[in-house]
């Protein structure tokens, strides 16, 4: 059954805070329930010793998004942005994305990069809405699973330097 998101004015706020060792379990049970080829825990808990960005977004005590962010010299890729399906298409994944990039900007990235199902509408939407362009395709790429066959990634960048709200 669908679900109906409450009013704006109705939602109390999300509080974006640093993924922390406690939140992994937790955050790894959702990645399992939001993705066909979920990370496991040991890749966040990898990704958190790597020194990676790793945001969760709580609301009322409960984590209903996280992302992860690797930073390079003059680059950076975003490697998850995760709303769970019953705060969806309420803003969560465009302020995570704008907060991940913004936290690339300041750290000197000069694109940003990222890699998307072919079959992923609703993220798709969202990247080409933020400034982000196809530059390559994978082939592929995500593994099949139980009830999906492989699946071919989309390669996305965007230019910081040149960022959507800065544009007349
Ligand atoms: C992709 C995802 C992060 C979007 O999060 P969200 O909080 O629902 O997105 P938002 O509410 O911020 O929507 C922002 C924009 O994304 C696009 N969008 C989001 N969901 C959409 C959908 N179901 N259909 C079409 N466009 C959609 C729209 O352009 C939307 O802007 P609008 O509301 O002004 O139309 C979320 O669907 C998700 O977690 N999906 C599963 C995990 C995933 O695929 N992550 C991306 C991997 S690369």
């Amino acid at each position: 059954m669908a679900t109906i998101a409450r009013p704006a004015a109705l939602r109390p706020p999300v509080v974006w805070r640093p993924l922390e060792a406690t939140d992994l379990a937790y955050v790894a049970a959702l990645e399992h329930q939001i993705h066909a080829a979920p990370w496991s825990l040991g890749n966040f808990r990898d990704a958190l010793a790597a020194g990676y960005c790793a945001t969760v977004g709580e609301r009322e005590g409960r984590i209903v998004a996280f992302g992860v962010l690797m930073l390079a010299p003059g680059e950076a890729q975003i490697l998850n942005l995760s709303v769970v399906p019953d705060a969806r298409r309420t803003g969560l994944g465009r302020t995570l994305l704008h907060r991940l990039i913004d936290v690339a900007a300041r750290a000197g990235a000069e694109q940003c990069f990222l890699e998307v199902r072919v079959s992923n509408a609703p993220a798709l939407a969202l990247y080409a809405a933020e400034g982000f362009e196809p530059v390559a395709r994978r082939e592929d790429y995500y593994p099949a699973t139980a009830t999906t066959p492989r699946e071919d990634a989309l390669v996305l960048r965007r230019d910081l330097a040149a960022r959507p709200q800065d544009r007349s």
